[in-house]
């Protein structure tokens, strides 16, 4: 799915996020697991982690994050119609964690459900949000990216344990005058789902596997992830009319340092321009690139009138990207 967006301005006008206090270094890694500082920063770049409390589950990331960023876009919670938690590890199947979400924070009429695209989950669901918001069936929208993989990771694996972090991000979308969404691509290969999964956590019951911790066949999807993060942005900025050159902030997903330096050595970006937070929180999944948006805006590198890529990839197989000509956030 692609497409640039065809005459409605609609533009992220609050961010927030959050992430555990509890930091898991590569080195306290090294004595549940062998593995060692060394290998985990030579291969993935990351240096730490962030890990939920044991009584936290997704809500409880979401909801701080979702403050902030309502905060910042100076928005009353009962203003919002439309709430879209994209996660893999929702509270539980039902009630889903934007409804309760809508509920801590009195977004009482809000439409809300939560979305599974894997890491890309923010990409599918800020595109979502983008087309009730364009197509007027919403005023003003509340998108959450985040997820509490800690969870869901076997503890004894050590090619999964020492890549996957916990956290949130937090984004209010509105019309706005002018700016704002340029065009999204969005993709899925159920083909190669298998090298990504969650056996047992779902209606199929898997004899042989009926675990429910998260296995991953990591070369493989460290070559698909290569490819796409690639090949979709140059497909939005061919459908967007722009240039690698135009791009002022590019926001990867944060999985691994060595497949963010691929596509940046690829695509050609100034490492100048590159958001990189994976050595301190990991592959947060969901969260990973409100996170990262939120660290370019800390820094003062998201101001109004720059060109921000952002493209994901994950689990499904799926990935995406979007095109922002950045607003200015409401409060800032
Ligand atoms: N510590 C030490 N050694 C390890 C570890 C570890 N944590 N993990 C694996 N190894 C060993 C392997 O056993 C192997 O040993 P062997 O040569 O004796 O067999 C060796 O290191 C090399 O293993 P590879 O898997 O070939 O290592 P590679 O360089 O491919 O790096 C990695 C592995 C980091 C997982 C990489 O493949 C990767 O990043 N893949 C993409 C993962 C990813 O992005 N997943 C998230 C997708 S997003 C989502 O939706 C959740």
């Amino acid at each position: 799915m692609i497409g640039s967006v065809n005459g409605v301005a609609v533009s992220v006008t609050g961010l927030g996020c959050y992430v555990p206090d509890r930091v898991l270094t590569n080195d306290e890694l090294s004595r549940l697991v062998d593995t060692s500082d060394e290998w985990i920063t030579e291969r993935t770049g990351i240096k730490e982690r962030r890990i939920a409390a044991p009584d936290q589950a997704m809500s409880d990331l979401a909801l701080p994050a979702a403050r902030q960023a309502l905060e910042r876009a100076g928005a009353d919670p009962a203003e919002i119609d439309l709430v879209i938690v994209a996660t893999v590890t929702p509270d539980m199947m039902f009630p889903t964690t934007s409804a309760l979400l809508a509920d801590a924070l009195g977004a009482r009429d809000a439409a809300a459900y939560d979305l599974l695209a894997g890491c890309t989950g923010f990409m599918y669901a800020v595109a979502q949000a983008y087309g009730m918001l364009a197509g007027g069936l919403s005023r003003k929208a509340l998108v959450v990216g985040g997820d509490v993989l800690s969870k869901i990771l076997d503890w004894t694996d050590r090619s999964t344990l020492v890549l996957f972090g916990d956290g949130a991000g937090a984004v209010v979308l509105e019309r706005v005058a002018r700016g704002g969404f340029l065009g999204f691509e969005l993709g899925a290969d159920g083909g190669g789902g298998r090298h990504l999964w969650l056996p047992g956590s779902g209606s199929r019951h898997f004899e042989e596997d009926p675990s429910s911790f998260v296995k991953m066949n990591g070369p493989e999807v460290f070559k698909f992830a290569t490819r796409v993060m690639v090949s979709s942005a140059e497909k939005i900025l061919a459908e967007c009319g722009k240039t690698i050159e135009d791009v002022d902030v590019y926001v990867p997903h944060q999985a691994n340092l060595r497949i963010i330096d691929h596509a940046v050595r690829r695509l050609g970006v100034p490492k100048e321009r590159v958001v990189v937070n994976v050595d301190r929180y990991g592959n947060t999944s969901s969260g990973s690139i409100p996170l990262a948006l939120a660290d370019a805006a800390a820094d003062g590198r998201l101001r109004p009138g720059q060109l921000v890529l952002m493209t994901g990839m994950g689990a499904g197989l799926t990935w995406g990207s979007a095109l922002i000509e950045w607003t200015e956030e409401m409060a800032a």
